[in-house]
């Protein structure tokens, strides 16, 4: 693609010229955009490039591994991990209200960021992948479709704080030429075709309060739920796909016993941007089939349903 060949290049001569000899933070989140935007900035400024991945506790089932491996094999590109999901998971324990949950991870998000930030000498530049739509949307949107810092509310205040400068080389960009960019730049076309995912995780999949127990099972379902679309072919033809795990058991029988345990239900939408969308129009054998799975394979839950409200008037999220 020549059009992306010649941002790459232009944006990577803009990076240069941006950052000189200075070092640059970069917030990883594992999704797309963000990714797009370190792999970038690492051509422009290679080393003086360092990526912070903040993991909350609420990434879905082997996410943190995957995300750390794919850096540091493919790229290279210096990487701290920081496993702060016994904080954060600490300070939601009890809270139920979404606004409060986005908050509260908002917060610790900038706090852990911070700490680990200060540690980089010579920072003067934080690098962000936002996009278009999120500059636009970035005051009547609820979440905004990336997972950069930025969208993980009232951060505006963050570089100032910091005293950072902002670099944003993708602020142009809508998600498809971001992914058309990822591809250019070489990432793994598995990971330039990833469903977004939402900066306050699993934490806004599972309304109410969260648990260890109940992100374990809500892990267990997501992973069964994705894995089935997959095996049908139907990653790529989906916006994003989840399980939410419900904060309500339900009474159901297994064998010759009662069983009371969580209902989930199953969230897939077709969008383009995430401002609207549709529920994904499964087969019912494919529900049948991924019930199925998801109550032998996943204990604790004994009920699936398939929510098929689109947005407006709902959200893609369930909080
Ligand atoms: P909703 O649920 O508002 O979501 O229809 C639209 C898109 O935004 C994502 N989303 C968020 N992303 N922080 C984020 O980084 C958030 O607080 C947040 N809330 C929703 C959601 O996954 C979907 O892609």
């Amino acid at each position: 693609d020549w059009t992306m060949g010649a941002y790459r290049e232009d944006a990577i001569a803009k990076i240069k010229q941006q950052v000189g000899d200075k070092r640059v933070i970069c917030g990883l989140s594992g999704g797309v955009d963000s990714s797009v935007a370190a792999v970038l900035i690492h051509e422009a400024i290679g080393d003086q490039l360092t990526c912070v991945f903040v993991d909350h506790g609420l990434l879905r089932e082997n996410e943190a591994a995957e995300v750390v491996k794919m850096f540091t094999e493919n790229y290279k590109i210096p990487l701290i991990h920081a496993d702060e999901s016994e904080l954060f998971l600490g300070k939601l324990n009890g809270v139920s209200d979404p606004e409060t949950k986005r908050k509260i991870i908002g917060g610790l998000f900038i706090d852990v960021f911070q700490k680990y930030a200060n540690g980089i000498e010579g920072a003067e530049f934080l690098a962000q992948g936002t996009l278009y739509p999120d500059v636009i949307e970035s005051v009547s949107f609820s979440g905004g479709p990336s997972v950069t810092i930025k969208s993980h509310h009232n951060v505006g205040g963050l570089p100032e704080k910091m005293g950072l400068k902002l670099v944003e080389p993708l602020r142009e960009l809508f998600k498809d030429e971001v992914r058309a960019l990822g591809r250019e730049l070489g990432l793994p076309a598995s990971f330039i075709g990833r469903h977004p995912f939402p900066g306050p995780g699993l934490a806004i999949r599972c309304p109410g309060e969260i648990t260890i127990e109940k992100l374990e099972i809500l892990k267990k379902a997501d992973a069964v739920f994705i894995d089935q679309i997959r095996k049908h072919g139907l990653y790529d033809d989906i916006w994003q796909a989840f399980v939410a795990i419900l904060p309500v058991r339900t009474v159901g029988v297994m064998g010759d016993a009662r069983t009371y345990d969580f209902a989930c239900a199953l969230r897939a939408v077709t969008s383009v941007d995430g401002m609207t969308a549709d529920y994904y129009p499964f087969t019912h054998d494919f529900l049948g089939e991924t019930a199925t799975r998801i109550i032998n394979e996943v204990q604790g839950i004994n009920r699936v349903t398939y929510d098929i409200t689109s947005k407006p008037p709902g959200t893609i999220e369930w909080e």
